[in-house]
C-alpha cells in the first residue's frame, strides 16, 4: 500500500482494504486464481477503459487470472455485425488486460478451459455464473466480486477473508425439495428461476434431484443466482460437501406447477424468432456436438440468425471434429469470446429462442421479447423462423 510496488498494486491495495474494512474481514487470503468480468467495451465504456489503462501501466497478475467474455468476437466480429469503432475500442480494453499478463480467455465457463479450482480452495472470481459454479459443483470458496475487486485480487494475489472464504458462512438456511424430474436442459433454467425467487438471498439445500450432467449444472448455476439465491447451492448426492451440510428446518418444495409457471413468466407472447442464440454460460464441446447433429442438412432462416456462445478454446475443438463446418454450412454463426448479454445489442433484434433463463433475462433488458426451449426447440426455430411450442 506504500506504492513500492508500483501504482497498480497500491491501487489494489487501497481497493481491497476498504472491501475489508466495510465487511469486517480480520485478514486478506491467498487467491489460487482470478476470473475478472467487466471486459466489454460496451459496460466499460472510455472511463472503464482510462482505468484499465492506469492499471496495465504498470500491473503483473500474481496469479492465473482469466477473462470473461467481451463485447464481440474478437476475430470474426465483423460477421457479426459489430461497427469498427467498437471492435477498436474493444481491442484496445483487451490490449490493456493483455499488457496485465491476463490470460485472453473471453469466457464465463474458465472451469472447461484450464482455470479449473480445486475443492476448498480460496479463489477470486467475478461472474455470477462462474462464481456459482465454483462454489457449488467445485467446492470451491469465492464471493460475487465486481470486475474491479477481482483485478484488485489479481495484482495482489489476495482478498480479503469474509462472506463465502468463511466456512460458518456456507451453511444452507432454506431446504428445497424438487418433487418434479427434469427433462430438458432449460428445465434447469426454470428451475433455477423457481429456487432463485423460493431462496430469494438464501443457500439453498437442494433434494429429489436424481441425477445431473455438467451442462445441467452450468445452466442452473446461471439462471438461480439470475433469480435471487446467493451464489452457492448444495444438491445431496451430486453436488461437494452436501453430506457435510445438515438439511435446513424451512422447508419449500418445488412441483411441476412451479416450472410452468417458471416457463410461463420468462417466455413471452411471440413466434417469429429473429435472433437464436445458444450457449449461456458459453456452450461445451458437448453442447456445439448437438447443435451439429440437429443442423445437418438443415439450413438456417433467411431473416433469422443462429449464434453459437463459445470459448475460442471449445471452438478450435469443433474445428477439429468438423462440427463447426456442419454448423457454418447450414448458416449458423459462432459468438467466440462474447455473449448475447455483453454484446451490443439493443435494437438489433425483436425477439430471441435460446436454452438459457439467465439469457432471456439480460435480453429483456436489450429489449427483446423471449423464447426458452430445448437445443433441439432452439435449432429447429432457427430452421423455421418460428416458436411453435
Ligand atoms: Fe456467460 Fe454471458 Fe450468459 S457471460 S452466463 S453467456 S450472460
Amino acid at each position: 500500500m506504500d506504492g513500492k510496488e508500483g501504482y497498480a498494486v497500491r491501487k489494489s491495495m487501497e481497493i481491497l482494504v476498504a472491501l475489508g474494512e466495510i465487511f469486517g474481514a480480520k485478514s486478506l487470503i491467498d487467491v489460487g486464481s482470478v476470473q475478472v468480468a467487466g471486459v466489454s467495451y460496451h459496460n466499460l465504456g472510455d472511463a472503464g477503459l482510462e482505468f484499465l489503462n492506469s492499471l496495465a501501466a504498470d500491473g503483473k497478475v500474481k496469479v492465473l487470472t482469466t477473462l470473461n467474455p467481451a463485447g464481440m468476437d474478437l476475430e470474426n466480429w465483423q460477421q457479426l455485425g459489430i461497427s469498427p469503432d467498437f471492435a477498436d475500442k474493444q481491442n484496445q480494453v483487451i490490449d490493456a488486460f493483455e499488457r496485465m499478463g491476463i490470460l485472453i480467455s473471453c469466457t464465463c465457463t474458465p472451469y472447461l478451459i484450464g482455470n479449473l479450482p480445486l475443492y476448498g480452495e480460496h479463489v477470486a472470481w467475478s461472474e455470477s455464473s462462474a462464481v456459482t459454479f465454483a462454489n457449488s459443483v467445485l467446492g470451491a470458496k469465492t464471493n460475487r466480486e465486481g470486475g474491479p475487486s477481482a483485478l484488485a485480487a489479481a495484482f495482489v494475489g489476495k482478498t480479503p477473508c469474509y462472506g463465502l472464504h468463511l466456512d460458518e458462512n456456507r451453511i444452507p438456511d432454506i431446504h428445497v425439495q424438487v418433487n418434479t424430474p427434469l427433462t430438458k436442459l432449460s428445465d434447469w433454467g426454470a428451475l433455477g428461476y423457481a429456487i432463485g425467487k423460493k431462496a430469494e438471498n438464501k443457500i439453498p439445500y437442494i433434494t429429489g434431484v436424481k441425477a445431473a450432467e455438467l451442462d445441467e449444472l452450468k445452466s442452473f448455476c446461471a439462471s438461480v443466482v439470475t433469480y435471487g439465491a446467493k451464489p452457492l447451492f448444495y444438491i445431496k448426492g451430486i453436488t461437494p460437501g452436501a453430506e457435510l451440510q445438515k438439511q435446513p428446518t424451512q422447508t419449500v418444495t418445488v412441483e411441476q406447477a412451479d416450472i410452468k409457471a417458471a416457463y410461463d413468466a420468462i417466455n413471452d407472447d411471440v413466434s417469429d424468432i429473429d435472433f437464436v442464440c445458444v450457449g449461456c454460460p458459453h456452450c461445451s464441446i458437448k453442447e456445439i456436438q448437438e447443435i451439429a447433429d440437429l443442423l445437418k442438412g438443415k439450413k438456417v432462416k433467411a431473416g433469422t440468425e443462429l449464434w453459437v456462445a463459445t470459448s475460442r478454446t471449445a471452438k478450435q475443438l469443433a474445428d477439429k471434429r468438423g462440427y463447426t463446418a456442419t454448423i457454418e454450412a447450414a448458416g449458423g454463426k459462432f459468438a467466440c469470446d462474447t455473449c448475447m448479454a455483453v454484446a451490443p445489442l439493443k435494437g438489433r433484434f425483436k425477439a430471441l429462442a435460446t436454452t438459457s433463463a439467465k439469457g432471456c433475462f439480460y435480453s429483456r433488458q436489450n429489449l427483446m421479447k423471449t423464447k426458452m426451449g430445448s437445443m433441439k426447440e432452439c435449432v429447429e426455430t432457427a430452421v423455421s423462423g418460428k416458436w411453435n411450442n
